[in-house]
Order: C-alpha cells, then sequence, then structure tokens
C-alpha cells in the first residue's frame, strides 16, 4: 500500500482536522440541543423565492446562459447589483472592483494562495474565525496575535516577525459582528487598524460574513469605505472586502464576493481560472433576481427572529450561569462567547455536556492560531428557538455550577 503520508507535501501537514465540522454533525441528533453549528436556521431560507428564480431562468431564454460556463469574474448583473450595495455605503467600486466567489471562504484560501508565501506572517485575532486558520494553514504561514486593545506598535509586529525570518503580510478580521465571539471594532479600533497597516504596508482582509445581521446600535462603517475615505478612493486602498450571501439568502448556493482595488481583483480573477473557472453560473443568476427583488426585506425578516434568539441566550445566561462566568453582549451575528474560570478545559466540558446535558458547542481553542483559549466557548444561537434556548442554558448552567463545586 501507498505510504501516502510520505508524499503528502509540507502544505498538507498544515490541515488538520477541523473540531468544529466534526460537530456539525451532532445537529443530526435529535436528542440533543445544538448550540455548535454557526449556520443559519433554513426555515428562513427564501425558499420560494429562489423556485421562481429558478424556473424563471430556466424557462426564458436566458436557460442557456444559465447552463453554460461563463467568466471567472462573475455575472454581470450580480456584480452590479453589488456595486450599488458598496456604493451606498460610501466606496466607490465599479464593477471592475467585484469579483464573485463560491462563498466567502473561497476568498479566504485564494487570498492565501495569493498573499502568504511559506513562512509569511498573517495577523490574526485571537480568538479568530477557523475557517480562516484552514484555508491560511496550507499556505504555512506564521501567525501573529493582533490586539487592537493592546498597546503594541507596528514595529513590534515588525520586529517579531523579522526575528523569525518572516514578514508580515496582512491583517485578517471580522470588524463586524466575529466569529466566534460577536463583537464589533470600535470606530477608533478601525481606524487604528488601518493606521497600523498604513505602517507596516501590509494588507487587511476585512471578513464581511455577518454583517448585514444587526439587530441593535448604530452600524458601522466598514474597513474598506474607511480606507477609502483615507487613501482617496478604491484604487489606493490596501483592504480586501469580502462579502457573502451565505447568513442571509442561501449558504448552500456558495456565492460570496470580494470587492478591493483591480490589480488584486485581476490576480483573484487567475487564481480563480486555475482552480474552478468560475462559480456556478445559475445559482449567481438566482442570487441576482433574488437579492433585486427583496434582499433588504429578507435582511428584515432574518433579523428580527435573530434579534429574539439572541435576547432569549442572553436573558437565560444571565438567569442560569453561575458566579465566575462571563460572556460577550452582541449587537450582532450568531454567536455569543463564554468565559469560564481559567481551570475549566471546555473540550473536556463538551464530554460531559453531550453526555450528561446533552447540550453541545464549540469549545474555544478552535478558535485560536495557537491552540490557546481552553476555557472559552463558543454559542450559536441561530438556530434554536427560545424555548431550547432556556432549557439548554439550564441545563449548561447547571453542569458548570456543579464543575465548580466539584472544582471548589
Ligand atoms: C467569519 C466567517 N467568514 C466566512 C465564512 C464562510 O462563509 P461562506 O463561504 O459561506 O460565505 C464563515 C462561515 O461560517 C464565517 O463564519
Amino acid at each position: 500500500m501507498l505510504d501516502w503520508e510520505a508524499i503528502y507535501a509540507t502544505r498538507a501537514k498544515r490541515m488538520g482536522a477541523s473540531e468544529i465540522r466534526e460537530l456539525l454533525k451532532l445537529l443530526d441528533q435529535p436528542d440533543i440541543i445544538s448550540f455548535a453549528g454557526g449556520i443559519p436556521d433554513p426555515a428562513l431560507f427564501p425558499a420560494a423565492a429562489f423556485q421562481k428564480a429558478y424556473s424563471d431562468i430556466l424557462g426564458s431564454s436566458e436557460a442557456g446562459q444559465a447552463l453554460q460556463y461563463s467568466v471567472s469574474e462573475g455575472y454581470g448583473r450580480l456584480r452590479e447589483w453589488i456595486v450599488q450595495r458598496m456604493n451606498a455605503r460610501g466606496i466607490d467600486a465599479d464593477i471592475g472592483n467585484i469579483f464573485i466567489t463560491s462563498g466567502s471562504q473561497q476568498a479566504l484560501d485564494y487570498l492565501g494562495k495569493l498573499l502568504l508565501s511559506p513562512g509569511d506572517t498573517a495577523l490574526v485575532q485571537w480568538p479568530t474565525y477557523l475557517g480562516a486558520l484552514q484555508a491560511f494553514n496550507a499556505y504555512e504561514p506564521r501567525y501573529d496575535r493582533l490586539d487592537l486593545s493592546r498597546n503594541a506598535a507596528p514595529q513590534d509586529y515588525a520586529t517579531a516577525a523579522k526575528d523569525a525570518g518572516s514578514r508580515v503580510k496582512f491583517a485578517y478580521l471580522s470588524a463586524d459582528f466575529s466569529n466566534p465571539t460577536g463583537e464589533c471594532l470600535t470606530p477608533m479600533e478601525r481606524e487604528k487598524l488601518l493606521d497600523m497597516a498604513d505602517a507596516l504596508d501590509i494588507a487587511v482582509i476585512e471578513d464581511a460574513a455577518y454583517r448585514a445581521l444587526r439587530y441593535e446600535g448604530e452600524r458601522q462603517q466598514t474597513l474598506l469605505a474607511i480606507d477609502c475615505a483615507r487613501s482617496g478612493g478604491i484604487e489606493k486602498t490596501r483592504t480586501l472586502y469580502c462579502g457573502s450571501f451565505s447568513k442571509t439568502l442561501s449558504p448552500g448556493l456558495r456565492v460570496g464576493w470580494v470587492c478591493a482595488a483591480t490589480p488584486v481583483i485581476r490576480r483573484l480573477v487567475l487564481a480563480k481560472q486555475a482552480a474552478d473557472l468560475h462559480s456556478p453560473t445559475i445559482n449567481q443568476m438566482a442570487i441576482a433576481r433574488v437579492a433585486e427583488a427583496g434582499f433588504d426585506a429578507q435582511a428584515e425578516k432574518i433579523t428580527a427572529v435573530y434579534r429574539e434568539r439572541r435576547d432569549a441566550m442572553l436573558n437565560a445566561l444571565s438567569a442560569h450561569m453561575p458566579q465566575g462566568v462571563s460572556w460577550t453582549k452582541p449587537e450582532g451575528g450568531m454567536f455569543v462567547w463564554l468565559t469560564l474560570p481559567e481551570h475549566i478545559d471546555s473540550a473536556a466540558l463538551l464530554k460531559e455536556s453531550l453526555k450528561e446535558a446533552k447540550v453541545a458547542f464549540v469549545p474555544g481553542n478552535a478558535f485560536y492560531a495557537d491552540g490557546s483559549g481552553k476555557n472559552h466557548l463558543r454559542l450559536s444561537f441561530s438556530c434554536s428557538t427560545p424555548g431550547a434556548i432556556e432549557e439548554g442554558m439550564r441545563r449548561l448552567g447547571a453542569l458548570i455550577g456543579s464543575e465548580l463545586a466539584a472544582a471548589a
């Protein structure tokens, strides 16, 4: 038998199994209340609108185009719709600044491919989106901790990289409702991040996957919009904005986009030509129609439901978590991030929880580039009713309470 391990490329060794993807399988077990998967509620998908869109497309003279190969940049009408949305947010993009991807996950992979040579440094938050780490890992980077609340000077990052024989290439982050914490960058942190990127002369990857899911508070400017205003237009920006229709319309159709300066868009197009030629034509056409017909109404509908679930989770946490446990109070997104006393390992807690409480969550260390963060856990409220959330938090609170009592 071939010794596969002996012939894998070095990059393959960095492709570890994802704890979270394994956990998604638990969603299928009916006796578990799962807060593990960070996925949209399928009951909220605009299925009728998609049924009409696909039927209209396939029943019209556009059927041939819909089933044909298409250009790597993406479907023009969809790119035009995105241009309008970006323009309305103070970004002077035109169609040449928009590139359609198969979900924003593909954008992260292509950007890793484009920007990272082995050993290059990527600045990421501690914790950060696990899927971004998976995407970047294949390009064998070194990670450093991006912490905007700390007083690290840009030079500190540059020096640390240099000492490791590396160079900083980009900062990756979600400015709005991060996965896993649900938190946003303040306006000051946004400026500070761009100041730092200017000083280091690096790119900024802005992951906007959850941006449309705001339940309260004022909408902040995107990093790309601030960058446009500071630098005098999109062609002079360093920010690569990764958008997605997954959390609003449908993740199954796999449609996302990058908005950025044209030179980097041209390179992304070449990456896509080599990888998959283009994202599925008919899906892009259907997304364009459904977005044109009612994106805002859909966003309003789902935010009302998710707001109620977020409120239910925050109320249930207050009611049931013992002293010593704290959590974030997100204004949007799908997640609440719990911090347990230092000595509690959330991976061990998960095992207990699945057995005793029949409650699933994601242990925190999955989201740390260095595997730390063991006393944190991520809860997603997107797919549970307020009743299930109350019951789940009651059981989890009781379990954590008994762990704390046992350790006291
Ligand atoms: C922060 C973040 N970015 C990107 C993605 C990828 O989403 P998609 O590829 O469906 O657009 C996800 C998915 O959960 C996410 O949580």
